[in-house]
């Protein structure tokens, strides 16, 4: 039995994580061993750079290349062994987020982030990425709602976030072959039903 690659995806406030653990929990109930994990993060090293990454004021390039740095560990210690051991992983956040936060959100230039991802991981993409959608304005109302102390990013201007969530959009067109857009407003039963289909397509 080979495993998946799946990665979750969407602006902050967009509710992908309240996700990932019925996810998880799904594909294990269909008999698979799936690895959870997260970018920036996943290892000891990713979860130090992911400190940084979200408090630390820094450079745009020095911020795209410590995403990567974190990724090519977390390709090399989690992601590449469990695929290669036919597990499942799902992953939230991955390269699309690059594409979307530092590209689309602070302008990266489009060529440098293409080089990089070929470096790091020209060879592995995940074969499914579930993009979670919602109006910016609705993202931000569930961010206040939290109540907690806001990272970096999601410190960041109302039309950065329209930028990335654009920059989001457009890659799932590119990329329609993988991507699958979940309208993040509908009631979390109907989000669940369309997941369940989504992954039993997928192999689960
Ligand atoms: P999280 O809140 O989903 O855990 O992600 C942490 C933040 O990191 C989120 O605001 C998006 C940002 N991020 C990037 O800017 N570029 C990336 O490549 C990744 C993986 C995350």
């Amino acid at each position: 039995m080979s495993g998946r690659f799946i990665t979750l995806e969407g602006i902050d406030g967009a509710g992908k994580s309240s996700h990932v653990e019925w996810l998880v929990e799904f594909l294990r109930g269909r008999g698979h061993q799936v690895v959870s994990t997260r970018e920036p993060g996943g290892t000891p090293l990713g979860e130090k750079l992911r400190e940084w990454l979200l408090a630390e004021p820094m450079h745009l390039e020095t911020e795209t290349l410590l995403m990567f740095a974190a990724r090519r560990e977390h390709l090399a210690q989690v992601i590449l062994p469990a695929l290669a051991r036919g597990e499942w992983v799902v992953c939230d956040r991955f390269t699309d987020a690059t594409h979307a936060y530092q590209g689309g959100g602070r302008g990266l230039d489009r060529h440098k982030l293409a080089q990089l991802e070929q470096w790091v991981h020209g060879d592995c993409q995940p074969d499914l990425t579930l993009l979670f959608d919602v109006p910016c304005a609705v993202a931000r109302s569930r961010i206040a709602l939290a109540n907690r102390h806001l990272d970096r990013f999601e410190q960041e201007q109302a039309q950065f976030h329209e930028r990335v969530r654009l920059a989001y959009l457009d890659r799932a067109a590119a990329h329609a072959q993988r991507f699958r857009v979940i309208d993040g407003e509908q009631p979390l039963e109907v989000i669940r039903l369309q997941l369940e289909q989504l992954l039993l397509a997928a192999g689960a």
